[in-house]
């Protein structure tokens, strides 16, 4: 067992999740989804469902959520257990932050992606129709289990969304996550995530802006909506077209970029752009970026590692797209 900060990694490690419950509470809600394997929890409990996909991602979940709390009698002092992947943690979590002002929240993530990023940090969040994620709180979880074993059902296009994250960390400190063993991977994951979250837990100095790499394309992607693409997924096609932006400016050099591509294709995934984007329109989302107050905004690869980079030049963006590959 790996232990970070509250984070627990290993197998079996939801075994720990009565320990990981404040003693305070007397009872608890588990939020989960359908076919998320199940975890057993020793106190009184309540289990509530909520649907599967980003639509469920929404204000009316959690009204539904916290009415069914009210009905169960959570007080203040009880407990909310998140299980499953980043959309049922970034939903319980804001549940949790908002029930009573506030109540405690355990997340046990199922996905990868939800172990080594989503049920960490302390982000939760809705969707709403203009928008991803735009209404939300930061309310760190009191503890997070990873359990390897939970991860035996997941299947394998999301194992491989959870490989775009750590292709993302890979070029944030330059660790070979894909040389260790899961635990270890994982831990190292949650390590280099929470180290920046430490130094900017509500993203007001822009230091959390470095968790950012390769998303700024990877959300318009993803807006976009038309090419389905799960989020780490998006991101490889981010982190590649972030080396290029990087090389069309003069920040690294082709060596560097070449080696974006081939860390991409060893953690699984498909640096290319999906067939029939038009770069123009990804750039018009680009533009409307939550980072982005001036200009075409980007967190990119140079001397200096990865930094936020502000209004670059369009026809500099255009000169990167020309630059990629395309699937067919
Ligand atoms: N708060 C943050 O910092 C943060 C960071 C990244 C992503 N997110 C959010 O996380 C969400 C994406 O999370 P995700 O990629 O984990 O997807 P997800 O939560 O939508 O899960 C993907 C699918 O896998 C299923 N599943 C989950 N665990 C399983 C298991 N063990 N076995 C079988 N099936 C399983 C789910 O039911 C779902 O159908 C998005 O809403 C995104 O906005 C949040
Ligand atoms: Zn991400």
């Amino acid at each position: 067992m790996i232990t970070v900060g509250n984070v627990l990694v290993g197998a079996g490690v939801r075994g720990c999740l009565d320990d990981a419950i404040p003693a305070s509470a007397r009872r608890v809600v588990v939020v989960t989804q359908e076919g998320i394997p199940p975890v057993a929890v020793a106190r009184p409990h309540d289990v509530v469902t909520i649907g599967t996909g980003e639509e469920h991602k929404t204000l009316a979940t959690i009204e539904r959520l916290c009415r069914a709390f009210a009905t169960f009698g959570l007080t203040r002092s009880d407990c909310i257990v998140g299980v499953g992947g980043g959309m049922v943690t970034d939903v319980a979590g804001f549940a949790a932050a908002t029930y009573h002002r506030g109540v405690d929240v355990v997340h046990v993530p199922t996905t990868l992606l939800g172990m080594v990023d989503a049920a960490i940090g302390g982000k939760t969040g809705v969707n709403l129709p203009e928008g991803k994620n735009l209404v939300g709180a930061f309310w760190p979880p009191a503890a997070v289990l990873c359990d390897t074993e939970l991860l035996a059902t997941l299947p394998e296009r999301e194992w491989r969304s959870g490989h775009g994250e750590l292709a993302k960390y890979h070029f944030l400190t330059g660790d070979d996550l894909l040389a260790m063993p899961l635990e270890e991977r994982i831990g190292r994951a949650v390590a280099i995530k929470l180290a920046v979250v430490e130094n900017d837990p509500q993203e007001r100095t822009g230091a959390r802006a470095t968790l950012n790499y390769g998303h700024t394309l990877a959300h318009a992607l993803e807006i976009e909506g038309r090419f389905d693409l799960r989020h780490g997924e998006a991101v490889a096609v981010g982190l590649v077209f972030a080396a290029e932006l990087a090389a069309a400016l003069g920040r690294i050099d082709t060596a560097r970029l070449g080696q974006h591509r081939a860390v991409v294709a060893a953690y699984g995934l498909d640096g290319r752009l999906p067939a029939g984007v038009d770069p123009e329109r990804l750039m018009i989302l680009m533009r409307r970026d939550k980072k982005a107050t001036r200009g075409l905004t980007f967190v990119l690869d140079g001397p200096h590692g990865v930094e936020l980079v502000e209004d670059v030049e369009p026809a500099v963006v255009r000169a990167a797209f020309d630059g990629m590959e395309w699937a067919p």
